[in-house]
């Protein structure tokens, strides 16, 4: 382990438990900035914390976690070897969906996530967490794909929560890790993401007006 890179990566973790950048600062218990080596080749993106989340201060720490726990271990992974984080860093209340300026005031904090651990492969689990890479995809379309990014790998996947209660989500997690295994073991090439023509559009309005 990178001494450097694992300063780097803490003190992302204590300015996140500081963090006072967005309303959801004044409602939690614990900020939860993520867990896990920051070498890690495998990250996993969540939505945001729940209850137990917020609680411990630490990521995917309910029934949510504990299926992810088991997922990974059919594959022969223990958690303490990859890295889990959320899109937004404090618990919204009720659990409610994370809002736009919640994302985006969070959006600085993932993105230095990524450029430190720099991982083989960003696993993005729910919609919230793989609009960041695909914003116009479905995820019912996308899942269980790997697709380069500029430098990265995506490989979204449905989120656990929403798996743990339909059967036909749970089934379609549990090939996708399947299929991650495989991408891992180098059997599976991710594909290059080729936007969808209507986003490479505003890509080049957007370059044209910087
Ligand atoms: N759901 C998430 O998206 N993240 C967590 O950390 C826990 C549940």
């Amino acid at each position: 382990m990178d001494a450097t890179q694992n300063t780097a990566l803490e003190a992302i973790h204590e300015e996140v438990r500081r963090c006072q950048r967005c309303p959801l600062h004044v409602g939690r218990t614990h900020a939860v900035p993520g867990a896990g080596p920051c070498d890690a080749d495998i990250m996993f993106i969540g939505e945001a914390p729940g209850f137990h989340e917020d609680q411990q201060g630490l990521p995917f720490v309910g029934a949510a976690g504990n299926f992810l726990d088991q997922l990974l271990q059919g594959i022969g992974i223990d958690r303490s070897k990859v890295y889990i984080t959320n899109v937004i860093k404090c618990r919204p209340p009720g659990n409610r969906d994370p809002q736009g300026d919640e994302v985006g005031a969070c959006r600085d904090y993932l993105d230095q996530q990524i450029e430190i651990i720099h991982p083989k492969i960003i696993v993005t689990l729910g919609r919230h967490s793989m609009a960041r890479a695909f914003p116009e995809e479905k995820i019912s379309l996308v899942h269980g794909q790997a697709r380069k990014v500029g430098e990265y790998t995506y490989f979204p996947m449905y989120h656990p929560a929403a798996a743990l209660h339909q059967p036909s989500l749970k089934q379609a997690i549990e090939e996708d890790f399947q299929k991650l295994k495989q991408l891992l073991d180098g059997q599976v090439k991710p594909n290059e993401y080729q936007a969808p023509p209507q986003l490479e559009q505003l890509s080049i309005d957007r370059k044209s007006v910087v």
